[in-house]
């Protein structure tokens, strides 16, 4: 037995040994006799090999691995990584070099392309890498391919009219690089291609005529150029389409009605483009589709009703255009549809009750547009997770709580409609809340307990309407809250320290309430207010002095700060966080809050006393104001410390004595406000100070100097006491000019935003969703 048992389990390793042995004499001894790789092609691709450095993966890559690295002159060029030979003729057949690291630049002259080395070559795959150059136009003597990527490159200049001449090519992807130029009128000669891809490129001109004779194509990927012009009838003809993607140029026109003949469409993406003119009612015969976006365009007209013809419909999207009329009750037929975005155009009608019909509705964004009257309810709609009504006119007297009725539901915005009457109870039931907009709506009585169930709630706005009586303290349950507005209410309470422990709160605002008493605290908690990076508690009647130590505990703001990328709060939500805040003295809509953004607005209260000298503490604050209250003493010197600040309001107050000289080295002001105070004095030198409006220091007692007409000359002498200040305004004005544009930059890039709201940025974001919902569906 016991023997037995040591033979069998010996007998194994040893026949292993044995088999691996045969198999490594077989591999060095006769596989070099068996001249299985071409010497030529053998040399050509160790050339290549050589060209190019190993760099960092592509970000594009889940796993990247430098194939290359294994390529050794010992071995069979046939067996290296990412090379397919041809089993009798042992041609290179395939190359597949995607995802290796590979960095460097290609040249024509590169022997690998020579079109000897690659004539029996079917695919070119250099996909993710980070390779840049011109394609050679030799490329299209690869007479036998049928599969080209370069996707995801660095590859610019235009594409070789050569290419037209790989007839057998069936997929072609040069997304995602830098290329340029105008698509060449040949490729219409490739009559087998089923999928061209050349999205996220710099191409300009039109589409060929040429491609709507590419009869076998299935999927054609334009988005993210800048194409102009109409979309050729011709397309009509492709009718094996299934995906065509047209987002993000500058077509123009109207859709040619030819595009109803493609039945096997199944992703069809026009939006942000500008096409105008009325939507084709052929539309309605893409009876395959799945997904239509024909958002941000000027589209005019009806939507037609025959688009509730499509009944695979998963994800419409027809925002920002210029519909008008009502949404047509044949969307009740869209038994499919999961996501319906029709915001911001110009219909109108009541709340259009087909829609309750939709069993498998989960986003629906009726915002912006003039819906009118009351709601249903939307228990019938049992998968509804986000509903925006926002800017709209419905009205409703009655508890409007029937809309709480699904249990599914996570962000609802009601902002800005004539809502009436109280906060409706039955919120309590929407326990998956995470974002509640009532905003702007004409809400009264108390704002009720009805958040101890609110532990999801990331971002709640009750402003604009007339709240009384007291915060409700089951807000303290709401540990994900991270925004918090009731601004513009009649809310008549003592600051809420009882927040104090919500771990993720960031902005904090009462502004315009019946809030009072004093700010004196004592923290019952370490960390107090961890997060708070927005505070705004203006035009209440908070009274007293600040403590001393008042600014010690605000974390967020005094911490470091990691400033390389940009990012805005409630990224992850449909949503969009917004805030109204004073800044370099007027009232500014920021519709995206950027998590980089730190304020405290105090003004408007009746606080007395000193400024606390620990606002030297809050380093990473931009907007400070604490102007019309009562404060007295001298201008904290540790003012200076606070590098970031780009907004400075003291005005009103009763501030005494001299403007630090120092403040006049903070490059990043790009406003300062001190008009009625007391102060005394030259103000300070530097380009931040010396450009403001005279107004800004107007109404002191004895201010001086530039931007001011009074000259300093009476207390000149004063000054020279002060030797180092004439060098110091060199070294100012020159940090100044060398950061040109750095004061107000934080508030500069959201004032951008606002500007821009047309463009991608945000848009691709929601689009981007879109996709990945669009994704998710699809497999
Ligand atoms: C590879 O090795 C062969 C002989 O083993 C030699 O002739 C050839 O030049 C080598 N190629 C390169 C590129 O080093
Ligand atoms: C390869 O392509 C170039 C440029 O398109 C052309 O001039 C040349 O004649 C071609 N060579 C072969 C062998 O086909
Ligand atoms: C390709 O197309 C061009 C222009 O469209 C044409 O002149 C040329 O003859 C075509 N080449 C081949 C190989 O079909
Ligand atoms: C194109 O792709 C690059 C790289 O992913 C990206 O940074 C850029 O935003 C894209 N362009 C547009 C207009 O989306
Ligand atoms: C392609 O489309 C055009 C314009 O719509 C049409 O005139 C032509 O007959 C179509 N060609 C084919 C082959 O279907
Ligand atoms: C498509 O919709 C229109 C208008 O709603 C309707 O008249 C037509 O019969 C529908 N066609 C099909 C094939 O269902
Ligand atoms: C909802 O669908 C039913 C049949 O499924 C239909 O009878 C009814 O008219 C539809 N309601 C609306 C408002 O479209
Ligand atoms: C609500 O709106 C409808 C339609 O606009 C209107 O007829 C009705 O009078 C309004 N009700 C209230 C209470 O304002
Ligand atoms: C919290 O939700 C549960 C059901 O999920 C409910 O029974 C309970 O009454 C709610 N509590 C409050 C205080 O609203
Ligand atoms: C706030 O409420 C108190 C009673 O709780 C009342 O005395 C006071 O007048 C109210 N303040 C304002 C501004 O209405
Ligand atoms: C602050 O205002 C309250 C009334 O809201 C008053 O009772 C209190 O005396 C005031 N405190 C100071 C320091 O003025
Ligand atoms: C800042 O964030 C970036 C990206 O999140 C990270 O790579 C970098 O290390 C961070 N820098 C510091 C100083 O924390």
């Amino acid at each position: 037995m016991q023997k037995r048992s040591w033979n069998s389990m010996s007998t194994i390793p040893i026949t292993l040994s044995f088999l691996l042995f045969i198999f490594y004499f077989q591999k060095v001894f006769s596989a070099p006799s068996r001249h299985l790789c071409r010497p030529e092609q053998r040399d050509a691709l160790l050339e290549f090999k050589n060209k190019f450095e190993i760099g960092n993966p592509s970000s594009f890559c889940i796993t990247s691995h430098p194939k290359t690295e294994s390529w050794v002159n010992n071995s069979d060029c046939c067996y290296w990584d990412g090379i397919t030979c041809d089993a009798k003729s042992r041609e290179l057949v395939s190359l597949d070099l995607s995802c290796s690291c590979l960095h460097g630049r290609i040249h024509s002259n590169n022997k690998l392309f020579n079109v000897q080395n690659l004539r029996f070559l079917t695919t070119l795959d250099l996909s993710c890498n980070d390779l840049s150059g011109w394609i050679p136009s030799s490329f299209g003597n690869l007479s036998s391919l049928t599969y080209l990527s370069l996707a995801r490159n660095n590859f610019a200049g235009e594409i070789p009219s050569s290419l037209g001449s790989l007839l057998h090519l069936t997929s072609l992807d040069l997304s995602f690089n830098i290329f340029i130029g105008e698509i060449p009128f040949s490729l219409g000669n490739l009559s087998h291609l089923t999928s061209l891809d050349l999205s996220n490129n710099s191409f300009v001109g039109g589409i060929p005529i040429s491609l709507g004779t590419l009869s076998h194509l299935t999927s054609l990927n334009l988005y993210d150029n800048n194409f102009v012009g109409e979309i050729p009838r011709s397309l009509g003809n492709l009718s094996h389409l299934t995906d065509l993607d047209l987002s993000c140029n500058n077509f123009v026109g109207k859709i040619p009605s030819s595009l109803g003949s493609l039945s096997h469409l199944a992703f069809l993406y026009l939006y942000y483009n500008s096409f105008v003119g009325e939507i084709p009612s052929s539309l309605g015969d893409l009876s395959h589709i799945t997904s239509l976006s024909l958002s941000f365009n000027y589209f005019v007209g009806e939507i037609p009703s025959s688009l509730g013809n499509l009944s695979h419909l998963r994800d419409l999207s027809l925002a920002h255009n210029n519909f008008v009329g009502e949404i047509p009750p044949s969307f009740g037929s869209l038994s499919n549809l999961a996501l319906l975005d029709v915001k911001s155009n110009k219909l109108s009608g009541s709340f259009p009750l087909t829609l309750l019909n939709l069993t498998k509705l989960s986003i629906l964004s009726l915002s912006n547009n003039q819906f009118a009257g009351m709601l249903p309810s939307f228990v019938t709609i049992p998968l509804l997770d986000t509903l925006s009504l926002e800017n709209n006119q419905h009205n409703d007297t009655r508890e409007f709580g029937n809309i709480f009725s699904s249990p599914k539901l996570v962000e609802l915005d009601l902002c800005n409609n004539n809502f009436i009457g109280p906060v409706p109870i039955s919120i309590f039931k929407s326990v998956n809340l995470v974002t509640l907009d009532l905003g702007d709506n004409h809400l009264s009585g108390e704002l009720p307990e009805i958040f101890f169930n609110g532990s999801n709630l990331r971002s709640l706005n009750v402003g604009h309407n007339q709240l009384v009586g007291k915060l409700p303290r089951s807000l303290a349950s709401c540990s994900s809250l991270e925004v918090l507005n009731v601004e513009h209410n009649r809310i008549n309470d003592t600051f809420p320290f009882w927040l104090e422990s919500l771990q993720k709160l960031q902005v904090l605002v009462l502004h315009s309430n019946e809030f009072h008493g004093s700010l004196q605290y004592n923290p019952k908690v370490a960390s107090w207010f961890p997060q708070l990076r927005i505070i705004d508690i203006s035009y209440n009647s908070f009274n007293g002095t600040l403590p001393s130590d008042f600014f010690i505990y605000w974390r967020a703001i005094s911490s470091e700060e990691n400033r390389s990328e940009l990012k805005y709060i409630g990224e992850q939500s449909y949503y969009k966080d917004s805030l109204v805040l004073m800044n370099k003295g007027v009232e500014m809509k920021y519709t995206r809050i950027l998590s980089l953004l730190t304020a405290i607005d105090i003004s408007g209260n009746r606080l007395q006393g000193p400024i606390p000298k620990s606002i030297g503490l809050v380093k990473n604050l931009i907007v400070l104001n604490l102007s019309r209250n009562g404060f007295i003493g001298n201008i904290p010197s540790s003012l200076t410390n606070l590098k970031e600040l780009e907004s400075l309001d003291l005005s009103h107050n009763k501030l005494s004595g001299k403007i630090p000289p120092a403040l006049g080295a903070l490059t990043s002001l790009s406003k300062v406000i001190f008009s009625h105070n007391q102060l005394v004095g030259p103000i300070p030198h530097g380009t931040q100070f010396q450009t403001q409006d005279a107004s800004s220091f107007e109404g002191n007692l004895g201010l001086c100097g530039r931007p001011l007409s009074i000259s300093c000359g009476d207390i000149h002498t004063e000054q020279t006491q002060e030797p180092e200040s004439d060098e110091e305004e060199g070294v100012f004005s020159w940090t100044a000019a060398s950061i040109a544009f750095a004061p107000g930059v934080i508030i500069g890039l959201i004032i951008g935003h606002i500007m821009v709201t047309k463009k991608p940025q945000w848009f691709i974001k929601i689009s981007g969703v879109t996709r990945f919902y669009i994704n998710a569906t699809r497999g």
